[in-house]
């Protein structure tokens, strides 16, 4: 939805006759969000979308929710898991969740995916914490590296093929679609001089995937709970052109550029993106506080009606101790959280910080899964207590 862009070839006109080389027509399809009032593009095909060879049975794909889970801050230990399942679906383990927003880990053994993916009910925000490689969706070839947000909204048909090396990634459906922040667009929907990002650094697909007729292809559908398998006798890359404001894009965490102050400026300056009842914040390198009393750790504060959620990155988080990188906090709305002791003495005078971190902010309450019980440290909700 970052701005208009365009791949490949297409018709003068839309809704118009736009013939292949054998004189049959183009399919064209509109994908869009929200009815036909959310953003779209116009896809033109060699094969109708709708051409399904067979449908096998739907496979159970969901978290299971954890009970009796205590109201209390939590800390998720995810570093040493470096394969949570052989392949990018069945590695993904769920570990945040309600009816906004889920948030995942994965980290899967194989490199390339022998299957598609869809999610019909939800845009993913894929977090490239370790990792490289391509994402090939029906918009085409997008290169990703470490630090990337691949944002993929619902109903792209895409996979991955992953680099060798570490792959770590933080994945955080959404079911509303993902915008970029509404406060730095103007009227237009461009970004403002004050938005910490521009369209600049926001990468569209940049080449279609070449056609190759035969085969049977097969695409995990995600929807309620249940992997839809769906068998195409043709590639579901088979795009010659589109264009429109709704395609997969990535953004750097590295081109997040930083707001700050003289004093401790609050988290919404580290927003990336929006979504219904909940946000994504990026903490990056920046210059601490400059006034001569500045404290530059955080204050305690009662985020009463929000669950705060932080995956730390890479570098020393300086309000926290014992936190590893890939480690999740989780502090619920309703009770009070701040830095650890000592932290607030000790970042006096501090002049800048190189923390990387992700934080999903949640207006609804959150709700842990058993999977995440695995990781839970149990110290943590006494670890102030020094
Ligand atoms: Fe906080």
């Amino acid at each position: 939805m970052a701005y208009y862009h365009k791949l490949g070839n297409i018709p003068h006109k839309r809704h118009t006759q736009f013939r292949q080389p054998d004189g049959s027509l183009y399919a064209e399809q509109l994908v869009g969000t929200l009815g036909f009032s959310g953003v779209a593009s116009l896809l033109y095909h060699v094969n109708p979308p709708t051409r399904i060879s067979r449908i096998g049975e739907p496979v159970p794909f969901a978290p299971k929710v954890a009970d009796n889970v205590k109201l209390a801050p939590h800390h998720l230990r995810t570093l040493q898991l470096t394969e949570t399942g052989p392949d990018y679906l069945s590695a993904r383990k769920t570990l945040l969740l309600n009816n906004d927003v889920a948030i995942s880990i994965c980290s899967p053994s194989e490199r390339k995916m022998s299957y598609s993916y869809k999610n019909a009910q939800a845009d993913e925000v894929v977090f490239v914490h370790e990792g490289s490689g391509v994402l090939y969706s029906q918009m085409g070839k997008l290169e990703f590296n470490e630090g990337d947000y691949l944002v993929i909204p619902r109903t792209i048909i895409h996979h991955f093929h992953f680099a060798d090396g570490p792959v770590r990634l933080l994945i955080i459906e959404s079911f509303s679609p993902v915008e970029t922040v509404r406060r730095y667009r103007n009227q237009f929907g461009q970004l403002l001089e004050h938005s910490p990002y521009s369209e600049r650094d926001l990468r569209p697909p940049h080449e279609l995937i070449e056609y190759q007729p035969g085969g049977e292809h097969l695409v995990q559908i995600k929807k309620e709970g249940f992997l839809h398998q769906y068998y195409y006798d043709f590639s579901p890359y088979d795009v010659v052109g589109w264009d429109g404001y709704f395609y997969p894009y990535a953004f750097s965490i590295y081109d997040f550029e930083p707001i700050t102050g003289r004093v401790h400026q609050p988290p919404p300056v580290h927003q990336t993106f929006e979504a219904h009842n909940f946000v994504i914040c990026s903490f990056v390198p920046r210059l601490f506080d400059y006034h001569p009393l500045a404290i530059p750790a955080p204050y305690n504060h009662s985020n009463v009606d929000s669950d705060e959620v932080l995956y730390y990155v890479d570098g020393d988080f300086m309000s926290r101790k014992g936190v590893d990188r890939a480690s999740f906090t989780v502090h619920p709305g309703g009770i009070p959280h701040g830095p650890h002791p000592g932290t607030v003495e000790a970042s006096i005078g501090k002049k800048e910080t190189k923390e990387y971190a992700v934080m999903i902010d949640t207006f609804k309450p959150l709700h842990l899964t058993e999977d995440a019980l695995t990781f839970m440290d149990e110290k943590y909700p006494m670890s102030w207590k020094e």
